[in-house]
């Protein structure tokens, strides 16, 4: 079923206002940059596209391997943060405020594309990746890290959903893009060469409720089920928090919690 056209326009201003408070998450999502990027093998002289670039540690430690970038996000704040960065490492990359599934590029003008958790959260992975690999040159790279289904993030984050309005009928959930078998069949016959890869991030927490604390000021549709239910259920924002904080223990030892993910890379025909 295809969502109705309205009803995409109002998701992807949720997603825009979701991720405003994103910026302080660079800190965890700074090493998985570099492991991103070497997953994809970037090449310096090489054009790459970051696509969901948030604060840009993509798109900045493409950059500083030599390749020409240019980075897109729907969330302006961010790429005011991520415009700082580039600027921090006197580095010169072409930013752009956009939407991954209407991407402001011509075709085959990239060498790479690569995504770190970010075109999961576009609402129709046909049509996502779609462009993706429409701007991909023939025999170029798309690489991209996703969260499995089955651990920590998708789990808290699909426990965060159920406490939110539902998103319009269609909607893929973000995290069938962190099942290989599920990436395969998305990416079908577009590549050959289909690679993947494990990885973990680990983040420092000094207890669960820092770890959840962290989550509820930064991460996407987290800060969003705080903000309405702190206004319209105290009960409920108890639960949610509990019911986060059982999961959260099953990846939480020794004052890191670990946030295991999918690294996928293919070669466009
Ligand atoms: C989890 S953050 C990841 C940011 C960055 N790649 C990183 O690893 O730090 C997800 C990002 O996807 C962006 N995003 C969500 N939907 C998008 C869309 N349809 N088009 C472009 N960016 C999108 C958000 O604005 C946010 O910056």
């Amino acid at each position: 079923m295809q969502p109705a056209p309205d009803a995409i326009v109002q998701y992807k201003q949720r997603q825009r206002e979701s991720w405003v408070h994103f910026a302080p998450l660079q800190a965890i999502t700074t090493p998985a940059a570099a492991v991103l990027v070497n997953h994809a093998r970037v090449q310096s002289g090489a054009r790459v596209l970051d696509a969901g670039c948030g604060t840009g540690v993509v798109a900045i430690t493409a950059a500083l391997r030599g390749a020409r970038v240019t980075a897109l996000d729907l969330t302006p704040q961010l790429l005011e943060r991520a415009r700082e960065n580039a600027h921090l490492a006197a580095l010169e990359i072409d930013f752009h405020e956009g939407d991954i599934e209407q991407l402001p590029f011509p075709g085959a003008a990239f060498d790479f594309v690569l995504s770190q958790f970010a075109h999961i959260f576009a609402p129709r992975p046909a049509v996502a990746l779609g462009e993706l690999l429409r701007v991909l040159k023939p025999g170029g790279t798309i690489a991209f890290s996703t969260w499995p289904p089955e651990l920590l993030i998708a789990r808290t984050m699909t426990l965060g959903a159920r406490y939110l309005p539902a998103p319009p009928p269609g909607v893929e959930t973000p995290f069938l893009w962190g099942d290989p078998a599920v990436v395969r069949q998305r990416l079908g016959d577009a590549v050959t060469g289909i690679a993947f890869d494990r990885a973990s991030m680990l983040v420092p927490a000094l207890s669960l409720a820092h770890f959840r604390a962290n989550a509820e000021r930064s991460a996407g549709s987290l800060v969003k089920v705080v903000e309405l239910l702190s206004e319209t259920d105290p009960a409920a924002l108890e639960q949610f928090r509990r019911e986060f904080d059982s999961i959260a223990a099953e990846y939480f030892r020794d004052n890191v919690v670990r946030q295991d993910y999918l690294l996928t890379r293919a070669i466009k025909r």
